[in-house]
């Protein structure tokens, strides 16, 4: 390094400096270096199916690349895809239309685009705890002050955390964000515990985040929108999108559904920084959509087959853990110290998964069981072989 005495070129924004590096990446880091030395490294850390995007689909996003279809769409959405949104979340009870849609480079460019659009500084977010860690870095970085309700000792259920909800919410409360199927839980939410939120969200004037990315993802029980029930639809902003249940988390394909003023203002923040999502991209969605209901039954049945499987291989050793009903993930009690026994499980068994306490709670692995049938029950083996279990 140059010993010049000018002053600093850059300062660090503050409010990048407040948010973590991601632990998921973290975790990833290590196993990467890991295989690179040749280790065969089980990663049940990521959080992306294992298959390969439908046919249908990639023959969708070559035939709109041959037509040409390569240049900037309308910034909300190509009106084909904004109505094919439209008409499936209607299907599920949401009153919208093609003017309630904003599609966006992933999911969670969704969510950032809201978060910015809806949080000033010193607003306060709730969030429930376990929760996916892109919410508190994208609440901290526009200012946002925290509230956390962990409804890790109700099993991850909803509805007797109601009252710890109802305990943390007030007038004050801006935004509250609400995942089910839950990432890292896996916890679908019952309708009373919808109903409940409902109820706190109309006595104290919020809006509420729906994330509902792994709506297609469940096991015997449907999760139901919360944009659904009455008096939600005005409150309510849904992200989805195709990462999961398409097996396209590469292809930056998700949306909002949500009341007209709250898209206008996304909107400014989408137009500002992304223009659109990607133009052949987005017509390989609306095929998505429209055709490809039996390879994501094939998918889902795949994703409970395993999950079965992890939940046996855990029994047969004596660990008794709750079926999530959704999603791909299990939190795994493990020691209190989670991050150590994470590095553990890395460092001797070769098994990477991620620290509960990366999503706020701690005492927790998540595994993810979006890998081969031979691949778990391998991991499950080793961390038993390392007294992980
Ligand atoms: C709960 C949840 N929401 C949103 C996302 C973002 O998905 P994507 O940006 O790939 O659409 C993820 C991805 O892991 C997730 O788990």
């Amino acid at each position: 390094m140059s010993q010049d005495q000018s002053p600093q070129p850059y300062t660090p924004a503050q409010r990048v400096e407040r948010v973590a590096p991601s632990a998921t990446i973290a975790i990833g880091n290590r196993a990467t270096a890991l295989e690179a030395e040749g280790v065969d490294v089980l990663d049940l850390s990521v959080g992306e199916p294992d298959f390969d995007t439908p046919e249908n689909i990639k023959r969708a996003a070559e035939e709109s690349l041959a037509a040409g279809e390569t240049g900037y769409t309308q910034s909300r959405g190509i009106p084909e895809l904004r109505a094919a949104i439209a008409e499936r979340h209607r299907a599920d009870g949401i009153d919208c239309g093609p003017e309630n849609v904003l599609v966006t480079p992933g999911a969670k460019q969704a969510l950032f685009e809201v978060i910015q659009a809806l949080v000033d500084p010193d607003e306060e977010v709730v969030l429930l705890d376990p929760a996916w860690v892109s919410y508190e870095a994208m609440a901290k970085l526009a200012g946002a002050s925290l509230r956390r309700v962990d409804t890790a000792p109700y099993g991850f259920a909803l509805e007797p955390a109601l009252d710890d909800l109802a305990a943390a919410v007030s007038d004050e409360t801006e935004l509250l964000v609400v995942n089910a199927p839950g990432n890292p839980h896996g916890a679908v939410y019952s309708d009373a515990a919808l109903e409940g939120v409902r109820d706190l969200a109309r006595e104290h004037g919020i809006t509420v985040i729906a994330d509902e990315i792994y709506d297609q993802i469940t096991y015997g029980r449907e999760q139901t929108s919360l944009a659904a029930l009455s008096g939600m639809g005005d409150r309510t902003v849904t992200i989805n999108g195709f990462s999961k249940a398409y097996a396209m988390t590469g292809w930056r394909l998700g949306y909002l559904v949500a009341p007209e003023p709250i898209v206008e203002q996304a909107s400014t923040v989408h137009g500002h920084s992304v223009s659109c999502a990607t133009n052949f991209v987005q017509h390989a969605g609306v095929e998505a959509l429209r055709n490809t209901d039996a390879a994501v039954a094939e998918m889902v049945a795949a994703f409970e087959d395993r999950r079965d499987l992890l939940i046996e291989e855990l029994a047969d050793r004596g660990l008794e853990v709750p079926a999530p009903e959704g999603a791909f993930y299990l939190m795994l009690p493990v020691d209190d110290d989670d991050q150590r026994w994470c590095e553990t499980a890395i460092d001797r068994a070769h098994v990477a998964t991620v620290p509960g306490s990366a999503f706020g709670t701690d005492g927790y692995a998540r595994l993810s069981y979006a890998a081969g049938a031979d691949r778990l029950r391998e991991a499950v083996a080793r961390l038993d072989e390392h007294d992980l279990l």
